[in-house]
């Protein structure tokens, strides 16, 4: 069975901690909270733990996981910085970690090959969530955690969505709240170029584009030619999806609804001038940002609202498309890759 301790008044989460670092010490794995998603979490340098990772998600072993280091000084526990983009990657750290900024970087030989699906390099970040860092820093290792979902569904952006993913597969959910971004981490590649480095975007997140600017020429991995793309394993077009079919409706005119079939919304406003939301009676609507449409708000209920969607019981799931600006280019990456009517 799952057990699932909360964090919500001193005394419980100083337990909540000792009992995830004792399993965790002990090579089980533990469900913990960060600032982008749950992560199912497993001591990166014991290859035993790790792999209880990859069968409690059901994840194919050529699917690489991010390693998460206890402090930003902790980065040489698990990488290297090449010489020629070490200022770069220095400058990032200082400014981004602990934070949703994961960097991928050549591994060091401590990090067992089923962490980085035997690639030479490994995906690297600091946690900013309080409990996150208690366990990592109590346990002072790096760990690996991926999203604490099974693998190709939607990520889990609180213990209960953690609890219908995992139950019985795992002894701990240690509950931290809802995370603060509700997002996966930005993925990025640092590399030397003139004249300046370039910062290849393999996964949009909570540090954008704009945030990057200032580091080095922001390109996404979209938009690279096939020979001059860094490998990226994982980044399946087909991912983060609900088993309810999904299209985005680019606009409300598109719309030929089957009268045979149920439909539930995904709004961005909830706004009747948007044209979404009057263009059938919906069987369930949720709204990411009420009224004014705010970026940051819609972000934090974006997976729950998938989720919610996903359990209605509708025929297909209609998506409003977001704003292609900000935390809108992650959101709208998630939702093409979870789109299955296109
Ligand atoms: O916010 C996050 O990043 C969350 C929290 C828990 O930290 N973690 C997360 O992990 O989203 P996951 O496993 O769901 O996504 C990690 C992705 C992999 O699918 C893969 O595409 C990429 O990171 N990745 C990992 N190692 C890599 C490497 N060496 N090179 C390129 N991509 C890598
Ligand atoms: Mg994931």
């Amino acid at each position: 069975i799952t057990e699932t301790l909360t964090t919500d008044l001193p005394d419980l989460l100083k337990l909540a901690v000792n009992d995830a670092v004792k399993l965790l010490a002990a090579g089980e794995v533990v469900a913990l909270p960060t600032e982008t998603v749950y992560g199912l979490a497993a001591d990166a340098l014991n290859a035993d733990a790790v792999a209880k990772i990859f069968a409690a998600k059901e994840r194919p072993t050529f699917d690489p996981l991010i390693v998460h280091v206890p402090h930003k000084k902790d980065l040489d526990m698990v990488a290297d910085i090449p010489e020629d983009i070490a200022p770069t990657v220095k400058r990032l750290i200082e400014r981004f970690w602990p934070g949703p900024l994961t960097l991928i970087l050549p591994k060091k030989a401590c990090v067992p090959d089923i962490v980085t699906a035997g690639l030479p390099t490994v995906a690297v970040r600091a946690s900013q969530n309080l409990v996150f860092n208690r366990v990592a820093r109590t346990l002072e290792k790096p760990l690996a955690a991926p999203s604490a979902n099974r693998f190709g569904s939607i990520s889990p952006t609180s213990a209960a969505a953690v609890l219908s993913e995992l139950d019985g597969r795992i002894p701990l959910i240690v509950d931290g709240g809802a995370c603060h971004f509700g997002l996966e981490s930005t993925i990025v590649k640092v590399e030397a170029a003139s004249p300046k480095p370039r910062l290849i975007i393999l996964r949009p997140g909570p540090i954008t584009a704009e945030d990057l600017k200032a580091y080095g020429k922001p390109v996404s991995i979209d938009k690279l030619k096939a020979d001059e793309k860094p490998e990226a394993p994982g980044m399946l077009a087909s991912h983060y999806a609900p088993r309810t079919p999904l299209r985005i409706l680019d606009s409300p005119n598109d719309f030929l609804p089957d009268p045979d079939k149920t439909y539930a919304l995904l709004s961005y406003r909830g706004e009747p001038e948007d044209g979404y939301t009057d263009l059938v009676e919906w069987k369930q609507m949720q709204i990411l940002s009420p009224g004014k449409g705010k970026l940051p708000e819609a972000a934090v209920r974006f997976f729950y609202a998938l989720r919610a969607l996903d359990e209605c019981g509708a025929d297909e799931i209609i998506s409003e498309p977001l704003p292609e600006r900000g935390l809108g280019v992650a959101m709208m990456d998630r939702l093409r890759r979870a789109a299955t009517i296109k």
